[in-house]
């Protein structure tokens, strides 16, 4: 007699189910900075983790932009920013595919963040303004998505 015996194993894998949460303009925000007003000169700061929401991975900053001219027209996919504007004045426009949201930068105690999954663009640029930029991750071109109809359909698919 042959007897049939039927094995059902078991796994208790545990299967991660990824969460995306999807950035919209309304996640974008005005971080005010700390301000120490002084007669010989005032002084702000920023600590990661506490006015800046994220480990800092990179800084970066733009100078010598010439009137008229644009910086950003992309998106990433996984960086976050806090832009300061040092000096000067420009606007940072951010859009989500949906809505757009446009914010001028004028003072240097308040920084922009910036989640991911975001189109950004930054415009009319004053004289000497110096823009400081601080990330979350290190620079990869892989990251950018510098494509607009590319970033709409990623948004689309809820894929950003
Ligand atoms: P990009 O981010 O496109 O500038 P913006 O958004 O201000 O218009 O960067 C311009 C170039 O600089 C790009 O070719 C890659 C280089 N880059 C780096 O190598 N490392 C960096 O951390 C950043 C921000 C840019």
């Amino acid at each position: 007699m042959l007897l049939q015996v039927n094995i059902r194993i078991i796994t208790n894998k545990c299967i991660p189910i990824v969460k995306i949460k999807i950035m919209t303009v309304e996640d974008v925000r005005i971080i005010e900075l700390p301000k120490f007003l002084d007669a010989r000169g005032n002084l702000s700061f920023a600590e990661q983790h506490n006015h800046i929401p994220f480990e800092i991975k990179r800084t970066y900053w733009i100078y010598d932009v010439p009137g008229g001219e644009d910086r950003g027209g992309h998106a990433f996919r996984e960086n976050q920013e806090v832009v300061i504007a040092l000096s000067g004045a420009f606007d940072v426009e951010v859009d989500d595919g949906v809505n757009k949201k446009r914010f001028s930068l004028n003072r240097s105690y308040y920084g922009l963040y910036i989640p991911k999954g975001l189109w950004r663009t930054m415009e009319n640029f004053s004289t000497n303004s110096f823009a400081l930029e601080f990330g979350s991750v290190e620079y990869s071109a892989d990251d950018y998505i510098r494509d607009y109809d590319e970033f709409l359909k990623l948004k689309k698919d809820g894929k950003i």
